[in-house]
Parts: C-alpha cells; structure tokens; sequence
C-alpha cells in the first residue's frame, strides 16, 4: 500500500471511534458523533484536527489490549463565519468520552493554543467522567484541565456545550467557562448521580430530575440555555460567537448591519402604560433599540424579572441588562441580581460595551429573599457595575427607586451616559410609601394624604430633580432611544478609565 494510502487508512480508522455500533447507538439516542457535531458548529471544511493518533497509556485492567486512536476527543481549530475558534469535543463512543490522562492533555493542548492565538475555546462535552481504570491519572488530568479554564478566564471566551452525560468531577470544567448550554433530554449534569442519592440521601430522583436542561436552565441557573437538539443547539452556538469577541484585546467584532443607527420608534412612546402599575414588555424595547431586532438573551429562563443579552448597534456588539416590569414587577431580588452579575462580569472583562435598561420599583422584600443572602447577592451586581471600565449607557423608563437605583448602573457606579425617558420616576421610594412614613399623622384625613401624595409625585415622581441635579444627562423621547444610545457609544469608543493598582478586588462571592 502507498505511504498515503497507509495514512488515509489509518485516518479512517481513527474518524471511526468506538465502531459503527456505538455511532448507531449514539444516533439511535437522538445525538450526533463528535465528528458530526464539529462539522455543524464550523464552517465547511475549516476544521483542522491534531493529536488525531493519540492513544492511552493505561495497562491495567486489559486496557494494555484496547486502544482507541484520538482517545475519546477529537480536538483542534477551525472558523466560525471566517472567525477562529479552537475547539474540542468528547466522542462518546471511545470508552464512553471518559477523561483519561491522555484525553485531558488533548483538551489542554488547544487551551493553550487558544489562550497563545487569542481564540474562543468551545467544549462539546459527552462523558462519562473520569476513566475508572486509570485512578488518579485521569483526576490529576481533569485538574488540569480546570486550572487551564481558570487561566484562560476573561483571557478567551470559553463556552461549554453539554450534549450528553456530565457527571461527578466532570461538571467543574464547564463550571469553569463562560456559558454553559445544554440539549434537552440527552444531557444531564450533576455531581452526585440518582443511584448515589439513592443510597446516600435516600432521595429518589430521575437524572432528567436531578439535572436536566430544565432543572439547570430554571433552578439551579448553572446552564445559559437550553435548545431542543444537537442541530440547534450547535446552530445558535454559532449565532452567540458572531456576539464574541475573540480575546480580552480584540475588542468586540464589527459585523455589517442593515439599519439606520437614528431609526426612531415612535411606538416606544406609548410603551410606559399610563398607570404606573400595569408592567410592559421590556423585550419590546430591547428589540426595538437593537440592530434588526436582533437579541440573544442568556438565561431567558431563570430570574425572568431581569433580561441579560447581547445585542447590536451599528453592527457592534452591546451587552443589555434590563428589568424586566412583567415579571415580580422588575424588582431586583437574589437571583436576578447573581443573574445580572455574571453578564456583566463578562462584558467587562472582553470589552463589550454595556447597556443598563431601567424599571425597577426596589429590591423584593421577603423573609425568604433576605435569608437567601440578598445583601450579598446584591451587592455582586453592585460590584460587577461598579468595577466595570466599558462604556455604560444607562436608561431609566419608569421606576429607579431606592437601593435599586444605586444598583441598576447609576452615574455613581461609573456609568458614562444617562437619560431618562419624561415617564422616569426617580426617588427613594413611591408616593404613597413616602407619605405613610413622611405624614403618619394625616393618614386618616383623605384630602390631605392626597395632597402630600401629589406632592410627592410633583418634586420626585419624574426624571427632573435627578436632571437638575446632573444624575441624568438628558431626558430623551423614547422614540428616539436608539439614535441617543448609539451616539452616546459612538462617543465612548475611545473611553479609558484607570483604576487604583490591586492584585484583585474581593468580589462578594
Ligand atoms: C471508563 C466508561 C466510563 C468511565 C462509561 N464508560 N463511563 N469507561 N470510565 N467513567 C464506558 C462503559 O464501560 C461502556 O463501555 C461505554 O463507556 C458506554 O457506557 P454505557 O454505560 O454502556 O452507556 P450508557 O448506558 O449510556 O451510560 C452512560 C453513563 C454510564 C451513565 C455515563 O456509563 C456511567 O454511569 N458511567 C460511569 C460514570 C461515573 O461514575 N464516572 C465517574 C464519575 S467520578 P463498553 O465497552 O461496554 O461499550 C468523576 C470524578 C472526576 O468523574 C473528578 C474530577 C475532579
């Protein structure tokens, strides 16, 4: 046989995994095969596979008798629409994409890569956790495959696609990246498995149950979305890279864009209901301000009362946070607030300019909110907005009352630019509160709390005295929202803020 016919042989071998019966028995489950999957998520023929021949150097338990070439992942680089990411992505059907010594090296090979070429890193992960016949090897190579992802952090965008199993250990490596998706029905996560819990807890629970796309999507938080199949699921991985930046020193991607940057929307003056009790739909805005009504939102399903995504303005990439009035009346509260943390942590560390939407009447009081630690969770996103450098363009449509205010990426947090809509409410609290405490003493007298009341209304109930005071840069008609948000950002792309040197700040975690 050639010398090429000899090597394409032995390539075919290697691209066969497990065999034709474990590739049956993956499809027969509804999944794809690694190699399927990667050639879905890249861009025709740009992938380039390396450590393709690698194999274990495992010899007990017969596994001197069984190798596998490639060793349960197929690794290597490839393009999204033109764009380099690197990219791994576990086969299932080697010794059931377990993570043996080798296996890790292969996955942090293209870490590293990623991380030296300023590339994302995307995980497809389908394992069956650690190789049990390797013993500490392959626990010693997971660890170094999460001390690689904690390297990597707010260095290269990393994403982390779950389509099958991910148990024990296995969970801390997507744990560690930036988004976390997951394909419904086929891919669990969780560290301690039903048949343990069992056991153990005597709790008896399903692993759809125990970590499912639904329970971690609307639960647990721990997974960004979830979509119906590897095909779409692998389709909108595709839509959320085009958001990307490539690395923390790329700045975010300049796409082309078939939008006026001074569209105006004269529905959105109507949006604020006349009663300030009736919520809106916030999405309605946010498509309305983006480029093509184009939103990809993150964790649509959990903490529905705050909206995190990315959008675009002039074909450049703006990360939204957003109260959500339809949802808990857009009240911050626990998890909105570790929700909106994270998003904003990313954007801050990849550069992505940030737009803070605003309708928020407080933080949700509760015995159960306070004893979840909401004074710590809300001081994350206090944190998050008071230590980001990007430029921030904030606005406030309805309600920015009290603590909520402080949080929700005010000038005092370092926002650059603030308007308000004339519908904008900015106060310590409503109307009606502030008389009861302000004139306990007339509450019996109607006329009179109605007048304290209007007057209330008169000197806060609305964006002035935050304008007479340089809070709000300007009240803006909300028609116009989308041409002052994208000359505000035309005017912070040369931003630069300096910040006092520390090794790193103590973020309330
Ligand atoms: C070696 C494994 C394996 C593993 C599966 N296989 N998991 N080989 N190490 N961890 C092999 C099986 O022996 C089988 O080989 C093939 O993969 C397919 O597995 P099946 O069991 O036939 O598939 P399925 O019925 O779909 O079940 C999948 C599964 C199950 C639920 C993942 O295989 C399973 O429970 N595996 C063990 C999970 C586990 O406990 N892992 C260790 C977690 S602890 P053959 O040759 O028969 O086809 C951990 C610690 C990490 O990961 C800590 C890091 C800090």
């Amino acid at each position: 046989m050639h010398i090429n016919e000899q090597l394409t042989a032995r390539r075919n071998e290697a691209r066969l995994g497990g065999g034709q019966n474990r590739i049956d028995a993956q499809h027969a489950k509804g999944k794809l095969t690694a190699r399927e999957r990667l050639e879905l998520l890249l861009d025709p023929g740009s992938f380039e596979e390396f450590d393709m021949f690698v194999k274990h150097r495992a010899t007990d338990f017969g596994m001197d008798k069984k190798h596998i070439p490639g060793d349960g992942v197929v690794t290597g680089w490839g393009t999204i629409n033109g764009r380099k990411t690197f990219v791994f992505a576990q086969d299932f059907t080697v010794f059931g994409g377990s993570l043996s010594e080798t296996h890790a090296k292969k996955i942090c090979k293209v870490q590293d890569m990623a991380m030296k070429h300023g590339a994302p890193i995307i995980g497809l992960q389908d394992s069956g956790g650690a190789r049990i016949q390797e013993g500490v090897a392959s626990l010693a190579g997971y660890t170094d495959v999460f001390q690689n992802n904690i390297r990597a952090s707010g260095v290269v965008p990393q994403i982390s696609v779950i389509m099958g199993p991910s148990a024990g250990g296995a969970v801390y490596s997507p744990a560690l990246t930036d988004f976390i998706f997951m394909v419904r029905d086929t891919s669990y996560m969780f560290l301690t498995g039903p048949d343990v819990l069992k056991t153990v807890t005597n709790e008896v629970v399903t692993a759809e149950e125990l970590g499912g796309a639904k329970t971690h999507t609307t639960k647990s938080s721990v997974a960004d979305g979830a979509f119906d199949n590897d095909m779409e699921a692998l389709a909108e991985i595709r839509r959320l890279f085009d958001f990307l930046p490539l690395s923390n020193t790329a700045g975010v991607p300049q796409r082309p864009f078939h939008d006026t940057h001074d569209r105006l929307e004269p529905s959105l003056d109507s949006l604020v209901p006349d009663n300030p009790n009736l919520p809106y739909d916030m999405h309605e805005l946010v498509n309305k301000v983006a480029d093509e009504g184009d939103f990809f939102e993150i964790q649509k399903d959990f903490a529905k009362n705050i909206l995190c995504g990315f959008i675009r303005i002039e074909g450049q990439t703006v990360g939204v946070i957003a109260n959500q009035p339809m949802v808990l009346a857009g009240c911050l509260d626990s998890d909105a607030s570790r929700k909106a943390a994270r998003f904003v942590r990313f954007c801050d560390c990849f550069e992505i300019p940030i737009l803070t939407l605003v309708d928020v009447p407080g933080f949700l009081p509760g015995v159960s909110q306070e004893h979840n630690g909401v004074i710590k969770n809300g001081a994350k996103l206090l944190y998050a907005f008071g230590e980001a450098t990007v430029p921030m363009v904030t606005v406030i449509t309805r309600k920015a009352y009290g603590g909520a205010y402080c949080v929700m990426a005010p000038k005092h947090l370092g926002a650059d630019i603030n308007y308000a809509w004339p519908t904008a409410q900015i106060a310590v609290m409503g109307a009606k509160g502030a008389t009861e405490i302000l004139h306990r003493k007339d509450l019996g007298d109607a006329e009179k709390t109605a007048a304290h009341i209007a007057d209330y209304e008169d000197k806060f109930l609305s964006p002035f005295r935050a304008a007479e005071l340089g809070y709000i840069d300007e009240v803006i008609k909300p028609q116009s929202t989308r041409r002052q948000i994208s000359r505000a950002l035309a005017l912070l792309a040369d931003k630069s803020k300096q910040t006092p040197w520390k090794k790193h700040g103590n973020l309330p975690l």
